[in-house]
């Protein structure tokens, strides 16, 4: 969910409904406000649907003017898509907005005797009628007894009836950041809503308590005297454009278009002497010396950068690469130890599951490396080492810049590690860099297909099911293709290693299922080539993805796409343009949300 809470001498609701719009990327089945209004009256107004749809219910409902407030965009949890569901919610003279899951909201209904008195579903209403049952006129003492009985994840963004102007903040794991500004004192779950007022910002620490005044953000500690915390200020290295659509029909689009220069930005700072060099971002080569074994932990396309990743590094580095969808990870007993490497992928740096696995990783000892595009966020401050990615905001639910500077990253880190462990020479680590950089035109060069893969794509719109198939490398980008293919065009899609398919799969072939292949590894290329035939031979309609210069008879695919001839450890750049072009035609195709399926949210901070 995304939340916001202001405080100034502006237009609250204005303040607030922008803030969503911009927030809305992290949910989008209802949206909320809750106003403090001159008047020192509080008013809500929460609506099903999209922001838009709370912003027309507000013009024609809410009459005066608000100097505070809170506002919720809400990705379900618990409790269907109502309006009753949606946030705030307000018990007593508490109005609370919530972003997370509270555990133990069964046994505080029970110990508060809120049954019969709730009117939604949702956990969130429980933690505000507790809040309101415990307020006694001090709220920091109130939000300090809310915290002790409350269990789970949060970030709550609070009013009090009688301290207009005052809002109140509290987070755990949930993220929260927070910034006073020109514009007034903002809290946000995510920086896009604060970066139109200021580039400078905290994070909220956990179970601190915040208050924003019309003139300050205050934090204290949960101690006897509420003594006062003063956060480490940091600076956003990008600025409101980059978080706008700029001229793109959809941010999905424009992020697509963004890669060469997202990738640019990721591996030309740390290139020295022709060499992968992390000495600015001080990651010390001992790390990668000092491992017998590399863990890499992740969800959706993070942990696919991961499959890609293994089938990389495991042929160079010679040791165990393990790959494990983080949410299996946090709750198995790992084989890792501490001298286990464990990397972390995140774009956000929030996902709840990837940080309880980090966590994990801490208390069996190993090192741990993330990678994270957003920074200061909770995966970036709690690893050991961290690497940015400097792919900018990606505000696409669907990831697609993020996926390659991952895989940028994750392939200097391989280069950086053969060469310490005297698996690549330095000629060779140079060789490597160079064919990293040269992805680059690679990648150019299939953006500019983009009317060409539009026209593919119509043949594969009206099916209800797809393949995608290819051996090694091949399988590991094959993964994300279905995944993105899934996403946002909502076509059922499978990623096959093309060798599997005849154990089973293969039945589900027939002339109504299309099969993308891809086929750019040399040494399984005719392993390949038979699979697509076998395929072929029962009537799929085939989309067959080579290198430039690979050799194919004319009639073993119904359609051919060529990427330029880069090295086969490389081609997975190119490949991942036309796999999002595919996702992204097939979703515009059916005329539906590409920026923002349905039942997804960017960064999920519930597990
Ligand atoms: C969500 C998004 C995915 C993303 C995954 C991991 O499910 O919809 O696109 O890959 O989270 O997000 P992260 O921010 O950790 O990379």
């Amino acid at each position: 969910c995304g939340i916001i809470g202001y405080s100034g001498p502006l237009d609250a609701g204005k303040i607030l409904l922008d803030g969503l719009s911009g927030l809305e990327y992290r949910g989008y089945d209802s949206a909320g406000i809750g106003l403090c209004m001159e008047d020192t009256s509080i008013c809500i107004a929460k609506k099903v649907g999209k922001v838009k749809n709370l912003r027309e219910y507000c013009e024609a409902n809410v009459h005066g003017t608000a100097h505070s407030g809170i506002g919720h965009t809400r990705w379900a949890t618990h409790g269907g898509v109502t309006d009753a569901n949606a946030h705030p919610h307000r018990a007593g003279r508490v109005t609370l907005i919530h972003n997370g899951i509270i555990e133990n909201y069964h046994e505080l209904t029970e110990q508060f005797h809120l049954e019969g008195q709730l009117v939604s579903q949702t956990d969130s209403e429980v933690a505000a009628r507790v809040l309101d049952a415990l307020y006694d006129g001090d709220p920091l003492k109130a939000i300090q007894k809310l915290q002790e009985l409350i269990v789970g994840s949060y970030g709550f963004c609070i009013l009090f009836d009688d301290q207009p102007g005052s809002v109140y903040a509290l987070r755990k794991v949930s993220p929260l950041v927070a910034s006073y500004t020109h514009a007034g004192a903002i809290i946000a779950s995510d920086l896009t809503a604060l970066i139109p007022y200021s580039n400078q910002y905290f994070v909220v620490p956990e179970d601190k308590i915040v208050r924003l005044t019309p003139y300050k953000v205050h934090v204290y500690n949960m101690d006897e005297t509420f003594s006062k915390v003063y956060p480490e200020i940091m600076t956003v290295n990008w600025n409101m454009d980059a978080a706008m659509k700029n001229g793109y029909p959809h941010f999905m689009m424009k992020e697509i278009h963004e890669q060469p220069e997202a990738m640019k930005n990721t591996i030309l700072p740390r290139i020295s002497k022709g060499l992968p060099d992390f000495s600015d971002d001080k990651i010390p080569d001992e790390i990668f010396k000092d491992c017998n074994q590399i863990h890499i932990v992740a969800c959706g396309t993070a942990m696919h950068t991961g499959m890609v990743a293994r089938a990389l590094m495991e042929p160079i580095l010679r040791i165990p690469v393990t790959v494990t969808i983080a949410s299996e990870f946090r709750y198995e007993q790992p084989l890792i130890d501490e001298h286990t490497l464990v990397l972390v992928i995140s774009q956000s740096g929030e996902t709840i599951d990837t940080l309880a696995a980090l966590r994990l990783a801490h208390e069996y000892g190993s090192k741990t490396l993330a990678i994270v595009n957003v920074k200061g966020s909770t995966i970036a401050r709690e690893s050991d080492y961290v690497l940015y990615t400097h792919a900018g905001p990606e505000i696409a639910v669907a990831s697609t810049k993020a996926y390659s500077v991952q895989l940028a990253a994750l392939y200097m880190i391989g280069c950086r590690m053969a060469l310490v462990r005297g698996k690549f020479t330095e000629k060779q680590a140079m060789d490597f860099l160079s064919d990293l950089l040269d992805v680059i035109p690679a990648m150019e060069t299939m953006i500019a297909q983009e009317q060409m893969i539009k026209g593919v794509v119509s043949h594969i719109i009206q099916s209800l099911d797809a393949f995608f198939i290819g051996r090694g490398l091949d399988y590991a980008f094959s993964l994300e293709g279905a995944l993105k293919l899934k996403e946002i065009s909502y076509i059922h899609a499978e990623a096959y290693a093309a060798g599997e398919l005849k154990h089973g799969t293969i039945a589900l072939i027939s002339d109504q299922v299309p099969v993308i292949a891809i086929a750019t590894q040399e040494h399984v290329f005719s392993k390949t080539i038979s699979n697509i035939r076998e395929v072929k031979a029962r009537g799929a309609f085939v989309i067959l993805l080579t290198k430039e210069g690979s050799v194919v008879d004319d009639n073993l695919a119904d359609i051919r796409i060529r990427i330029p001839d880069v090295d086969d450890r490389f081609t997975v750049f190119p490949i991942a343009v036309v796999l999002q072009l595919i996702a992204y035609y097939a979703s515009l195709g059916k005329n539906l949300d590409v920026d923002q399926p349905r039942n997804l949210a960017k960064s999920v901070t519930v597990e």
